[in-house]
């Protein structure tokens, strides 16, 4: 292996960054590696690792012929998620991150930091990763160096970041960087044989550490994806929420696309959603029959980091390089450009393994196997009563690789944002869209979303409150992030217009009243319209809402009764809904914007106004 020291004493040092040489030396010396190895980017090293994963048994290699350069990874039963009730914020007072995060006093987390991580890595290399969230080199983007003991870890991260010795070269000698510790947390005692999945199986000791004053993150325990691949949740939200904060701009949950009309007209959107909640199908939307001409390109599908540009627009860039999706329930109907995607060059982690080498997972298409290797490497057939796949499972595959990514993702300027959309997951009560008065009314509808529970995070309530899609990722006290949206606003001459919308309403059966996925894009046309100012809309108690007529129903018979089905929302529903909002803002006593007490009184008496239930049908 390249730049393989046979000590800790840094030979091939690849940088003359004295803090950076001074970080990796001082963590070497706490984590007592047998080796340290400095990760440069290649696919040499990329293959010789995948090859290190398969020898140890954390990878099997797929069929070549069916997903040439592909691996499945099964993880430990306790690592198959994010761990938010072990996920950390530390500063001097609680006060700093709010009510909504776990607070740790820095000092104590630090110094329990130091012990668990001394001489963790025992008996394993670490490895150094030095990444770019951004294209490398772009005034938008940031540079992190991970240092982790896991070579799962340094795959995944070549294909989420961009990695390895063009990033030193950009950092330079007095470069800046956010340092990002990891261990799995499993010291390897001498001739001990290796497990296949090595982490810290005990939840309650794992950690997922952020310290904002210093932008420090130190992850110990956990080899899952959201827990160890620390450029996504943990810099590019955590961390960078915080920056963002300070230097005015936004660090969000979000997805990029690009919505262009048969006239060739573009239209940019942020849209934010709680995890597992789709958002990856719909930043790869296909356009439905009867959308002929209208084309949807992926910018990113689950990050976005937002500036004002030099006309004061917002503009954005996804600062990831790869997908990290939630494999079941992807198939040729929900998303064609991820199954393409992930044809080659991917990684899988705890889907199935069938019998000709390939992947599966339940809603894949076609039947399922009559036999497979389950997640947990155990015989599986369709009457197992257990699903093959878990329901977190996860394919990493290469952005560049999307059919339809955007001609600019890599832009370093970003591309222009035209609306933000919100959406929660909500069986009831909940229209299918709806816009915003203005941007403090949009803000306060994106800080009051709710939405029902998803396997992405273990122990989550059945339904909780979600403000911009960023509970788990907002890396300070969440009161001043909505006065810092509030603000943004205010700097922007013509600020994106903002909507909510809901594909997940059910009907008195149980089903799903909206078909979803490619036909999302019949809302999105009427999102566009609106902010071209073409698209009509009638004033309602809660926002600005479509009539059947205004939305575009070509190729689909969506009979106008079933859509105000869609659409309705009660005066009393409304009036709960309203009154609940309270329990969130309770939480943030006065640190709370008064533009969110003024906005929840002016609902409440739009719907005391308001008939019992508002007929938009027969509105003008
Ligand atoms: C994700 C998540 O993995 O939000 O994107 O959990
Ligand atoms: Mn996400």
């Amino acid at each position: 292996m390249s730049n393989l020291s046979d000590s800790t004493k840094l030979a091939h040092v690849p940088t003359n960054n004295a803090k950076l040489i001074a970080w990796v030396s001082d963590m070497a010396a706490l984590c007592k590696p047998d080796h340290v190895v400095w990760c440069d980017g290649s696919t040499k090293q990329y293959d010789e690792m995948c090859e290190l994963l398969v020898k140890g048994g954390t990878f099997t290699r797929l069929n070549p012929a069916k997903r040439p350069n592909c691996y499945l990874a099964r993880t430990h039963a306790s690592d198959v998620a994010r761990v938010e009730e072990r996920t950390f914020i530390c500063a001097a007072t609680k006060e700093e991150v709010g009510p909504t995060n776990n607070w740790a006093p820095s000092d104590e987390m630090r110094a329990t930091m130091r012990t668990v991580f001394d001489g963790c890595m025992r008996g394993r290399t670490m490895y150094v990763i030095p990444f770019s969230m951004g294209p490398i080199g772009s005034p938008i983007a940031k540079i992190g160096v991970e240092i982790s003991d896991s070579p799962y870890v340094v795959v995944n991260m070549a294909i989420m970041t961009r990695t390895g010795s063009k990033v030193l070269e950009a950092l330079g000698d007095n470069g800046f960087f956010i340092p990002c510790m990891h261990s799995v947390g499993a010291p390897l005692a001498p001739g001990k044989k290796d497990v296949t999945w090595p982490c810290q199986p005990d939840i309650s000791k794992k950690y997922i550490v952020h310290f904002p004053d210093t932008y420090e993150i130190w992850s110990y325990g956990s080899g899952y994806g959201g827990n160890a691949l620390l450029g996504k949740k943990c810099l590019a939200l955590r961390i960078a929420s915080v920056m963002a904060k300070k230097e005015g701009w936004l660090a969000e949950h979000m997805l990029i696309s690009g919505l262009e009309s048969p006239s060739g007209e573009k239209t940019y959107i942020g849209a934010a959603f709680p995890s597992a909640c789709g958002k990856t199908n719909l930043a790869m939307l296909i356009p439905p029959k009867g959308f002929e001409g209208w084309k949807v390109t992926t910018v990113g599908d689950d990050i976005a980091w937002i500036k004002q540009g030099p006309d004061g627009g917002l503009r954005a860039i996804n600062p990831e390089y790869g997908f990290f999706g939630v494999a079941p329930g992807t198939n040729m109907a929900s998303n064609p450009n991820a199954m393409l995607t992930i044809q080659k060059n991917s990684i899988f982690s705890n889907v199935a393994l069938t019998d000709d080498g390939d992947v599966w997972w339940e809603g894949m298409d076609g039947p399922p196997p009559a036999h497979a290797i389950d997640w947990q490497g155990k015989d599986w057939t369709p009457d197992a009563g257990r699903p093959a796949a878990h329901g977190n499972a996860r394919f990493t595959a290469p952005a560049s690789q999307c059919p339809s990514i955007d001609p600019d993702w890599e832009n370093p300027a970003g591309v222009p944002i035209s609306a933000f959309v919100f959406g929660g997951r909500m069986s009831k009560d909940m229209p299918l869209v709806y816009q915003a008065f203005n941007w403090s009314h949009g803000v306060y509808l994106a800080a009051t979303m709710g939405s029902e529970a998803t396997a992405a995070a273990i122990g989550q309530a059945a339904m909780r409150r979600d403000p911009m899609a960023m509970l788990p990722f907002c890396g300070y006290n969440m009161a001043d992030y909505f006065t810092h949206w509030l603000n943004v606003g205010r700097k922007v001459p013509n600020p994106p217009r903002i909507f909510r919308v809901n594909w997940f309403r059910k009907d008195e059966n149980g089903k799903f009243i909206w078909p979803g996925f490619g036909q999302n894009m019949r809302v999105l046309k009427w999102i566009v319209d609106r902010v071209h100012g073409r698209g009509f809309a009638v004033e309602s108690p809660i926002g600005w809402m479509p009539r059947h007529e205004d939305i575009e129903w070509k190729g689909l018979d969506f009979p106008s009764g079933k859509f105000y089905e869609l659409m309705a929302v009660g005066r009393d529903a409304g009036t709960a809904e309203a009154h609940s909002h309270e329990e969130l803002f309770d939480r943030f006593f006065d640190r709370l914007p008064k533009e969110f007490t003024f906005e929840r009184e002016l609902l409440r008496s739009r719907l005391w106004r308001s008939p019992e239930r508002w007929e938009l049908a027969h509105e003008e």
